[in-house]
């Protein structure tokens, strides 16, 4: 009888007659039985998915879906775009939703086995609570692209292909019919991914997963860590942040009018898993009383009457 192995190789008390099967990866083979718990006496291999790649966004969202989400789950992508990310996932590998606020042309024709609508915003999703075994949220992800003016927008001229594939192509203002409401510069990136996480959490059934994709940015001369913001600000709607992975532009970036340069150009960006669970846990750390004091969010025990 085999003890089930936590990650770091230490044993827990729950118990597990399965062992990987001959010839197989034991990746490969409990993915075949649908077990992904590391068992006691598995054989040393490097076939493992690491938590940073360089390359495309499509391996490394192949790879997530490996090992995260099990095969013939239903998926919303709520942010399909061109569908790039899908590039590398069998057909009928996954029951997907396929949904934009504007879908790209091309969309539909790639995979045509898809579900599709278009013109849906995923801060207002048409899905019932509870529907989706996973949600994949990829919404333009730097400021440049929330602007109240379209000539105001990143990605004008020669890059108008960039602004095309990373978002709607319209101002924030003109979308949202309410120019002054609107939180402006970065703030504006958080809002989105705010809201559209407190409407993934509302689709997604409990033990779902939340796959996002982010990228930090440097706004108003200050560094701003999208995937800190994020993580922590979902953990406090009760999303647990349970994988983290980086991709590393396989190009070097370039920048038009630099004078000096004061941050680290960005060449990564994050893919983040989250899973929707009943307890909070929290990564944020204050250590300002001189102690180490973790908020946490779980509920109080209540004493014996
Ligand atoms: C970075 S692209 C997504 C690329 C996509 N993951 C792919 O694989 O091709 C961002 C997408 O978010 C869409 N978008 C922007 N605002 C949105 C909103 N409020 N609701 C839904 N989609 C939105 C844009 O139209 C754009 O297609």
């Amino acid at each position: 009888m085999a003890t089930r192995q936590t990650e770091a190789g230490t044993s827990s008390k729950r118990t597990d007659r399965r062992r990987p099967a001959k010839g197989r990866s034991p990746r490969a083979s409990a993915a075949a039985s649908g077990d992904t718990r590391r068992v006691q006496g598995g054989v040393a291999t490097s076939d493992v998915v690491p938590s940073a790649h360089v390359g495309e966004n499509a391996l490394v969202f192949a790879r997530i879906l490996a090992l995260h989400v099990p095969a013939g789950a239903r998926v919303a992508d709520v942010t399909f775009g061109k569908g790039v990310f899908w590039k590398q996932i069998e057909p009928g590998a996954y029951d997907v939703h396929a949904s934009d606020i504007e879908l790209k042309p091309s969309a539909r024709a790639a995979r045509p086995s898809f579900t599709y609508q278009d013109g849906v915003d995923c801060r207002a999703l048409p899905f019932e609570d509870a529907s989706f075994d996973c949600l994949v949220l990829d919404p333009p992800y730097m400021e440049g692209l929330y602007r109240r003016k379209t000539d105001h927008m990143a990605g004008s001229g020669t890059h108008a292909a960039f602004r095309r594939a990373y978002s709607n192509g319209r101002a924030t203002a003109e979308a949202e019919g309410k120019p002054r409401a609107q939180p402006r510069w970065h703030d504006a990136v958080l809002d989105l991914y705010a809201r559209a996480g407190r409407e993934a959490l509302r689709v997604l059934r409990a033990g779902g997963v939340l796959i996002v994709k982010c990228q930090d940015e440097v706004s108003a001369n200050k560094q701003r860590l999208t995937h800190v913001e994020i993580i922590t600000g979902y953990e406090s709607l009760g999303l647990y942040c349970k994988d983290l992975f980086v991709l590393v532009r396989p190009n070097s970036p370039g920048v038009s009018r630099l004078k000096k340069q004061v941050h680290a150009r960005k060449n990564h960006s994050y893919f983040l898993v989250f899973e929707k669970r009943s307890t909070k846990i929290s990564s944020v750390v204050d250590l300002s009383a001189g102690e180490l004091a973790r908020r946490s969010s779980r509920a109080p025990r209540r004493r014996a009457q």
